[in-house]
């Protein structure tokens, strides 16, 4: 008999709860700030999101009930399937098991629908009526705009200019469920408009875009502002992930010795590895590694600072590792990995010494994703290729070392709306890139003046 390669659970095997990795963390997490320095409280929030998620946003319990509608939503697609990359862990010769979450089952393609679905939720319990956000790569677009059809909201996507161009499906995807979706920056907004003016030609940046979509939801009626990523809502939501990969897990026998993830905002890392992170906290010995690319290394290079999550300084200071708000990546092709900034709640455990981080140059991660479709068969996202990479890595040492590791990985997209980058990559014209230090210190120039978080 050949060995088992999946577990895939019951509807009923789908948790009815989420996560609150702030119920266990060693010290609590820092609060947003405003420029005084002073702590912000939920209600200065309040036009930019409903207070239904504010208060998950500060919560501090560690379970949270998932709503029955919410959950009929993610059962569409949920629970996702666990796998074995048997015929991956063959061709890198690797004593290593290595075990992925296909996130890329959900009809956006990617993770982020299990925090858009309940974010339209929420915003429709509360009474609004439009939403309006950001996109990098588009697979966040995608989700809200399916999202916000599935609970009848109307949605507008700001999405980064590097990857509207890159990427034309996915607009048209954003399109089909009813999204208006536009170019970021755009002459739409005053934050748009000042960019334009100042960089007409500039790729455009995550940033970037947020301040356009934050500007458009607090100057129109019955609309507030949804991100797919960063905030601690939003990675509480993500914790389906890990919760079922717990389960599925323990149905085939396993522990994870590492738990991987690609970071942007930190959310699909957030997902699959905080209830591991849980166990960590309770004497569980486990590696988790959160993965960047070199061209945008916020933990690895950032500093830990309060900083604000978009260029016109429109959120709170969060306390993170960040870049510097100015800063615009190269345009690489993980445009969801192009963010400045990171969770507070990731930058916190790594703080704590909970996670590890570690940067990977593109072409590594491209080789290891064709790697992947040749062996696996599914084309990753050029994100999830990150975490590939770094398994890859983890497989490498375990066959040095003569021994059986199990990976866990967040397999957080497929990449069939990615495919010019593959294109790019075959063809030989992606290289790799290091940021230089001198352009980090001048994007870090915005920090001065700031508030300065607390030490540990
Ligand atoms: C497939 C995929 N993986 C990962 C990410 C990174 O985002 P996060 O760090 O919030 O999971 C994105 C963002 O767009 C994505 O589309």
């Amino acid at each position: 008999m050949s060995a088992q390669s999946k577990v895939v659970l019951s509807d009923n095997d789908m948790p009815r709860q989420w996560y609150n990795i702030q119920a266990d963390l060693p010290h609590p997490l820092p609060p947003p700030v405003g420029k005084d320095g002073k702590p912000i409280g939920p209600d200065a929030l309040a036009p930019v999101f409903p207070m239904n998620l504010i208060e998950q946003e500060v919560s501090t319990q560690r379970w949270i009930d998932i709503p029955e509608e919410v959950i009929e939503k993610l059962l569409l697609w949920r629970p996702s399937p666990l796998y074995r990359a048997h015929q991956f862990e063959k061709a890198l010769g690797t004593p290593a098991k290595i075990y992925y979450k296909n996130e890329g089952v959900s009809p956006a393609g990617s993770h982020k629908p299990n925090t858009a679905i309940p974010q339209a939720y929420y915003n429709r319990e509360f009474g609004i009526q439009r939403l309006t956000t950001e996109t990098g790569a588009g697979q966040w677009g995608c989700a809200l705009a399916m999202a916000c059809k599935l609970f009848g909201l109307i949605c507008k996507v700001y999405m980064v200019r590097i990857s509207f161009d890159q990427k034309p499906f996915r607009k048209m995807m954003m399109n089909v469920w009813g999204a208006e979706c536009v170019a970021s920056p755009s002459n739409l907004t005053q934050a748009g408009r000042a960019i334009l003016a100042k960089t007409p030609d500039t790729p455009g940046s995550l940033a970037i875009a947020i301040s356009e979509a934050i500007e458009d939801a607090v100057t129109s009626k019955n609309t507030r502002y949804s991100l797919g990523s960063v905030l601690n809502h939003v990675l509480m939501h993500q914790t389906v992930v890990g919760l079922e990969a717990q389960k599925q897990m323990k149905m085939m026998g396993e522990y994870p010795d590492v738990v991987i993830g690609c970071v942007g905002g930190g959310s699909n890392f957030a997902g699959i590895s905080f209830p591991f992170v849980c166990d960590k906290i309770h004497g569980k010995n486990i590696k988790i590694v959160a993965v960047e690319p070199t061209a945008c290394p916020t933990l690895t290079r950032g500093p830990f600072v309060y900083d604000s999550g978009d260029v016109a300084m429109m959120t709170p200071l969060l306390p993170m590792y960040s870049l510097g708000h100015g800063f615009v990546p190269q345009p690489i092709h993980a445009g969801g990995l192009r963010y400045h900034g990171m969770a507070p709640l990731v930058s916190h455990v790594l703080r704590e010494g909970l996670i590890e981080a570690v940067a990977i140059p593109q072409l590594e991660c491209y080789k290891s994703a064709v790697l992947w479709a040749h062996t696996e068969g599914f084309i990753p996202a050029p994100e999830t290729s990150h975490a590939i990479a770094a398994a890859a890595r983890e497989a490498k040492q375990a066959q040095e070392e003569g021994k059986e590791r199990i990976i866990l990985l967040n397999w957080s997209g497929h990449g069939l709306m990615d495919l010019t980058g593959y294109e790019a990559y075959m063809n030989g014209k992606l290289s790799d890139y290091q940021l230089p230090d001198n352009d980090l210190q001048a994007s870090l120039k915005a920090l001065e003046g700031l508030p300065v978080p607390p030490k540990l």
